[in-house]
């Protein structure tokens, strides 16, 4: 038997799996870290800590499993996008890493729409010049920090970091590649247009490979402290979304899912570049060679209930320490008694601004319509219905391109909550199935591995062989779908009201 392995590096976590190569989790380990907010829509982390959580989760992985570390072949990593980590000559970090959901870069993304027009941003990159991505940050770093700019030698994404100090090797790929700003999407390779805009060399960027190709192998160093053979290669990877679709076997057209992890995405596979000419959703290259994926954003979806909970739900924290439970079994528990609509409490989930529908950096969280006989319970449930109605946003911009989901794969710690599925099914008003696999970004890695090592001929026949079927297909129920869709079209036209009072706030130093 052959193994391989996952690495899923997160925004709160890096988790780390251990597969056999039929998909069958072995041993799994994971690691928290901190994310900082040094000021109002700021978002950082600390590189060394990704990769001090990766060789700790590597390590006990290989020793827990008991697996000959011979018989683990390659190894894939998935990792949230985006995120800037700069290296110097020395290959020394500049600066903490700027991640997906900072928002900063406002001015920065009208300097460059300015620079290149709009029309070339969605031409080449498939997307407009927006505050998430790589480009901006990196325009940001030259306008506001020009010593660390100018001592910048290596450009990087968080998973590619993580693989330099496991390899040695300056390597990236495409479906991750794409959401720096920096990539010709549609032909799969760096632009020279973007490098040129930025003030940057093609040099300081990593080679890019498609997704399941071989990058490098575990490098003596890595070999040493985890136990991990200098034989296992290291596969391209994938963003953590098209990480995801791979390891829930959204890999041909028609197929979709929705996750609801740190940010929450709405994601369909293309066998082309679809583009929305309002760039409300991003088109990237997925992790199949030669497809591409279209997905909503919404920033703030599991984010917004771990932030209540850290912030509000001591008691339930308590409760669940004392009873063995995890705690959002106890808030899932207290919002199902509350009712569709939450007594007229509306939230809406802009805590580190939006981008699907709205693509805007200074809009923020609200809860809208609070009366004093509104209870934590009805917060809650709130947070998780503002959540699900933003989702329903990017589905919507998906049906407005043509692209119509018959049925709906859930992923992400949001879809342990049948609440919330339930929600989810409701308001979508299409049959939603749970991934089977909770680990779907790293199984999708592991899967690319195997296609990478040769054990399969191709990502359709690896996930055939890898990915567990889907299970719990739930129907929606057409009442709840009526009067959600009551309190969504309020919380659609929200938004629009306080357009304004956001960018005055914003505005106020
Ligand atoms: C996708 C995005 C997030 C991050 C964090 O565009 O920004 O999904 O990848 O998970």
């Amino acid at each position: 038997m052959k193994y391989l392995i996952g690495i899923d590096l997160g925004t709160s976590a890096t988790k780390t799996v251990l597969f056999d190569e039929k998909g069958t989790a072995v041993s799994s380990k994971s690691v928290e870290y901190p994310l900082y907010q040094p000021q109002n829509g700021w978002a950082e982390q600390n590189p060394e800590d990704w990769y001090n959580a990766a060789i700790t989760t590597l390590t006990y992985v290989v020793k827990n499993s008991g697996v000959d570390p011979d018989d683990i072949v390659s190894l894939g990593i998935s990792g949230q996008m985006h995120g800037l980590v700069m290296l110097d000559e020395k290959c020394d970090v500049l600066r903490p890493a700027i991640l997906w959901c900072d928002q900063r870069t406002g001015k920065e993304c009208e300097e460059l729409t300015e620079k290149l027009g709009l029309d070339t941003l969605i031409k080449i990159t498939a997307n407009p010049a927006l505050t998430g991505f790589t480009a901006s940050k990196i325009l940001w770093v030259k306008n506001n920090e020009p010593e660390n700019f100018a001592k910048c030698r290596h450009i990087l994404l968080p998973k590619d970091y993580l693989r330099f100090r496991l390899t040695g090797d300056f390597a990236t790929e495409v479906s991750d590649a794409s959401g720096m700003q920096l990539l010709d999407v549609p032909g799969r390779k760096w632009s020279d247009i973007m490098i040129n805009a930025l003030g940057i060399k093609e040099e300081y960027l990593a080679k890019v490979y498609e997704s399941p190709e071989i990058t490098g192998y575990i490098n003596n160093d890595t070999s040493l402290k985890t136990g991990l053979s200098v034989k296992t290669s290291v596969a391209g990877g994938a963003g953590d979304n098209a990480a995801a679709a791979v390891g829930m076997g959204v890999v041909t057209e028609g197929k979709a899912f929705t996750t609801i992890g740190t940010s929450g995405v709405v994601f369909a596979h293309t066998d082309n570049p679809v583009i929305d000419p309002k760039g409300r959703v991003h088109t990237f290259c997925c992790a199949v060679p030669g497809a591409w994926h279209v997905m909503g954003v919404t920033q703030g979806a599991g984010l917004s209930l771990q932030w209540f909970k850290n912030n509000f739900c001591f008691e339930e924290i308590h409760q669940a320490n004392e009873e063995n439970k995890d705690v959002y079994q106890i808030t899932d528990a207290k919002a199902k008694d509350i009712p569709i609509g939450c007594d007229k409490l509306i939230y809406l989930p802009y805590l580190m601004g939006e981008r699907t529908p709205h693509l805007d950096p200074d809009c923020r969280g609200v809860f809208f319509g609070l009366s004093a006989m509104h209870t934590k319970a009805h917060f809650i449930r709130a947070l998780m219905e503002g959540v699900t109605y933003s989702l329903y946003d990017c589905l919507l911009v998906l049906k407005e391109m043509g692209i119509t989901p018959l049925s709906m794969l859930l992923c992400g710690g949001g879809s342990k909550s049948k609440l919330w599925k339930n929600m989810i099914c409701d308001t979508f008003s299409v049959p939603v199935e749970t991934a089977k696999s909770s680990d779907a970004a790293a199984l999708g890695v592991a899967v690319l591995a195997a296609v990478g090592a040769g054990i399969y001929g191709s990502i359709k026949e690896a996930c055939d062989a890898m990915v567990p079927q889907v299970s719990d297909k739930i129907l929606p129920d057409t009442d709840n779908t009526a009067s959600y869709r009551k309190y969504y079209n309020i919380y659609s036209s929200l938004y629009t009201s306080l357009k304004v009072n956001y960018k005055d706030l914003a505005n106020l130093s």
